[in-house]
């Protein structure tokens, strides 16, 4: 019996990533040209996935590559740590000539040489609460990489994943002026800058008053078209006993939007129905696998859901039924007894930030597809 094919929940690569070809070029030759890039798009779109595709092709070309989750990061000591340990043990060079490098580039963090085991050495830098409130420590920081790649004719990339958990804990946003003012002059080494929370995101780059205004390339990541997905649902169902048509692979797609992490999920789930079920309808089947990631999902659905005023409550079934409508207008905001236009643009501007909805062309759409069918399930009470 052959394996389960579809994966979600972890980065994916080989057969189980599909598409973004256009994306992974566009970045990589981006990147290797000295071109940052800011990659976002809501939750499990598909972005680290796709970066560590674009690894393999800046490793392939000699680049040195840097992968920081900034994801539970919450201080500015943790995340000046991580990078500069991230940094210091990919390096590659031995131990002593790093050691001195170190010495020449980094000479106010104080730098130790330290074997945890004889044959494994480590650099430790002071990176105290102390010594990064001196104005030199952090662009001395991101400036070593530069002067690294540009001494032994390097070309680096550093990527930041999760990047805007940074506005968590850099309250003053020194970490961002000073990070700004180091490396925009950085020639040898480039950045990608990842981020989900799509609101924090924008308010980082794209508003004129912050320091990465402007700064580098913006890429936002869309769902997977179905003429990638079909093909791919199908070889992945063969085996299972059951066959599905294209049509039949069309209806999961529907369900889900093209939503990467989603529509693997399903089918997931449908794969192991398939292959449990035997020879059972393949309508049914893919109701069965639907129930299975609602029953998954409903946990995190209610506790969202627990939190929201009514108000929140009612704009999300309405733009459950009608999403990238215009929002206010009065007829929409009569027919589903939205209130006041401008009390509806402060329950918008909470969904936005909460990450619950998101802008489109003409208006507004809730971001998880999943989310949508679970409030217009048929046992939701009236609001
Ligand atoms: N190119 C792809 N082809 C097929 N499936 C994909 C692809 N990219 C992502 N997925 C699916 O989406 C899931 C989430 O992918 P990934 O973790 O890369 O997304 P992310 O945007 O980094 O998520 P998060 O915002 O949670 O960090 C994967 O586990 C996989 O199921
Ligand atoms: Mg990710």
């Amino acid at each position: 019996m052959s394996t389960n094919p579809f994966f979600y929940g972890r980065t994916v690569s080989g057969s189980a990533f599909i598409d973004r070809e256009e994306e992974i070029t566009e970045i990589t030759s981006s990147l290797k040209r000295g071109q940052s890039v800011i990659l976002f798009s809501p939750r499990r779109y598909g972005k680290t996935s796709l970066i560590k595709q674009v690894f393999a092709d800046l490793e392939s070309n000699g680049l040195l590559v840097f992968y920081l989750d900034l994801y539970r990061i919450t201080s500015l000591e943790r995340f000046a740590a991580y990078y500069s340990q991230t940094v210091l043990s990919s390096l590659r060079s031995g131990a002593d000539k790093i050691f001195s490098l170190v010495k020449a580039l980094l000479p106010s963090l104080k730098p130790k040489l330290t074997y945890t085991e004889p044959n494994l050495p480590s650099i430790e830098l002071e990176l105290t609460l102390e010594a990064l409130r001196k104005q030199s420590t952090l662009p001395e920081m991101f400036d070593f990489l530069e002067k690294y790649c540009n001494k032994k004719k390097l070309r680096g990339c550093v990527v930041f994943d999760e990047f805007q958990e940074i506005s968590g804990f850099d309250v003053d946003r020194r970490l961002e002026r000073e990070m700004r003012s180091a490396i925009q002059h950085h020639t040898s080494v480039s950045y990608a800058f990842l981020g989900s929370k799509m609101h924090l995101m924008r308010e980082l780059f794209r508003d004129k008053n912050r320091p990465f205004y402007n700064f580098g390339k913006h890429v936002e990541l869309g769902t997977i078209d179905a003429k990638h997905w079909i093909p791919f649902i199908k070889a992945g169902l063969k085996n299972t006993g059951s066959s599905f048509t294209s049509e039949e692979c069309r209806r999961i797609i529907v369900l889900t939007g093209g939503h990467p992490y989603y529509t693997q999920m399903i089918c997931s789930e449908l794969w192991e129905q398939a292959v449990h079920c035997g020879a059972a309808d393949v309508g049914d089947l893919i109701d069965g696998a639907l129930q299975a990631v609602f029953a998954r999902e409903n946990h995190a659905f209610i506790e969202i859901w627990d939190a929201l005023s009514p108000a929140e409550r009612r704009l999300l079934c309405a733009l459950a039924e009608k999403e990238d409508t215009a929002l206010f207008a009065t007829e929409f905001l009569q027919q589903y007894r939205l209130g006041a236009a401008s009390s509806v643009q402060r329950v918008v501007e909470r969904l936005s930030k909460k990450g619950i909805i998101d802008r489109t062309g003409k208006g507004y759409r809730i971001i998880d597809p999943v989310f949508t069918h679970w409030i217009m399930r048929e046992d939701q009470p009236e609001l």
